[in-house]
């Protein structure tokens, strides 16, 4: 059940909401306090635990008017509260009943708005057909671009609705939501602007990305200089609009050899960058392609994929971070499984190299549609062999990275926003242990309850 509005759970009156919240009786509270997270800091959670979720020393998340105030031993909270003139009778209590607490989940990497369904292609490689065959032969995104181009708004609306209100229920508060279903300005910008629709509708903050450079559109394709001269028309005839429409945080582009080439991508990201859209890449999804490199080149928010990196594309990561300018490697598991491949993201040489990392689902009708952010963590366990700590702060604090909003959300911090899941589990380390099981309890966004399971 999701609620739009603020109900009291405990304390209170339930027709008189207050604009307090105090979160008790949690078995442990990971903030993921102290930025991004790279290295060996990838695993240091900021978690404060105890044996007694009843007692004056279990920890507490204080919220006002949407905000955190403070966080950590029950007792100090509401000492520091009074000391600061709050009035605790306005603050409703509500019961984590021994469950752990963590912020809100962080998809950075979401194909939210599609139409149609692929599963024969699940079939189709089954057979032994590679994901890239699919897209020559006409299927794959362009069989989605199709379908998408034929959407209606209303469509996309309810569509998208029906996927966020899933995402809720799995703890995710904020995501990204890609175009590039539409290849043509005008399903570009419906797409876009859909997306930025949801997010206004909440709960869920949906952050747009322009994914002009997806595929090569059919109108395009018959053209022996087909992908140049899309390229082009990216640059000259869509960009314009996509950026005075405003709407559009993010430009991306799928660099991967036999779709666009790094030169084109840069071309590609760099006019977007010229224009305020920051870049951010589908680098390395299936060969190395000169993807991470670029990205560490543009500055760019985030590497995505990254399955197959050249080690000059993980030196380049590195060397960004090291510099203070981290490219965050958003690593996208569901989807490697999903292709039935037997190589995955290489997470630990990207950990031990100094790179942070996300992990994100990618939904989309193609490659991974699932939008349970829970279970890639667990395919982060299993596949990337990342350690549950290192996954959660990859969906929190270094996914707000990935997003550049890491200032606003992502972490426990007095002054942030107040986006935080309660667990039907005692420590966050279960959330990957139980793959694909619901065990939200509930999701707070902006310090309103948003979903809770009854
Ligand atoms: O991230 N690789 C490119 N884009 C998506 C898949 C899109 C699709 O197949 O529809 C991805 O895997
Ligand atoms: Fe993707």
């Amino acid at each position: 059940m999701s609620t739009g509005a603020f109900r009291v759970i405990e304390g209170g009156r339930t027709s008189d909401p207050t604009p307090g919240l105090l979160v008790v009786g949690a078995s442990e509270v990971v903030t993921m306090a102290g930025g991004v997270r790279r290295g060996s800091g990838q695993a240091d959670v900021g978690r404060l635990e105890t044996d007694d979720p009843g007692g004056p020393d279990a920890a507490a998340v204080a919220v006002w008017e949407g905000r955190i105030l403070a966080v950590g031993p029950r007792a100090a909270v509401e000492a520091t509260l009074e000391r600061d003139g709050h009035q605790l009778g306005r603050f409703a209590r509500l019961d984590a009943a021994g469950g752990s607490v963590t912020p809100g989940l962080i998809d950075a990497h979401t194909h939210l708005l599609f139409a149609g369904t692929r599963e024969g292609e699940l079939v189709a490689r089954q057979r032994g057909a590679s994901y890239l065959e699919i897209l020559a032969a006409g299927g794959g995104i362009l069989s989605t671009v199709a379908a998408t181009r034929e959407a209606s708004e209303a469509m996309l609306l309810a569509h998208g609705r029906r996927w966020l209100d899933e995402m809720l229920t799995h703890g995710v508060t904020t995501i990204e939501a890609k175009s590039g279903y539409g290849l043509d300005l005008e399903t570009e910008l419906r797409l876009i602007e859909v997306a930025y629709r949801l997010g206004l509708e909440g709960p869920i903050d949906v952050l747009p990305t322009w994914l002009g450079a997806h595929a090569v559109p059919p109108e395009f394709r018959a053209r022996p200089d087909g992908t140049e001269a899309f390229v082009r028309s990216l640059i000259e005839d869509q960009l314009p609009g996509i950026a005075a429409h405003g709407r559009a945080r993010f430009a991306d582009a799928f660099c991967e050899t036999g779709v666009f080439s790094a030169d084109q991508s840069r071309r590609v990201l760099g006019a977007a960058a010229a224009l305020g859209l920051v870049p951010r890449l589908h680098a390395d999804e299936l060969a190395p392609s000169g993807g991470a490199e670029l990205a560490a080149e543009l500055g760019a928010a985030s590497a995505d994929h990254l399955a197959s990196p050249s080690d000059a594309g993980i030196a380049a990561l590195a060397a960004a971070a090291e510099a203070g300018t981290p490219v965050v490697a958003t690593l996208l598991p569901v989807t490697t499984w999903f292709l039935m491949k037997d190589h995955h993201a290489p997470a630990r040489r990207l950990i031990d190299a100094g790179v942070p990392v996300a992990i994100g689902t990618d939904f989309n009708p193609g490659t991974s549609p699932t939008a349970n952010l829970p279970l890639a963590m667990s395919m982060a366990c299993i596949n990337l062999r990342m350690t549950p700590d290192e996954v959660l702060a990859a969906v929190t604090i270094n996914a707000a990275r990935a997003l550049t909003i890491e200032d606003e959300t992502g972490s426990l911090e007095p002054g942030k926003v107040a986006d935080l899941v309660i667990w039907r589990a005692p420590t966050s380390a279960q959330i990957p242990y139980w793959p694909g099981a619901d065990l939200v309890r509930r999701v707070i966004k902006r310090g309103r309850i948003v979903h809770e399971r009854t």
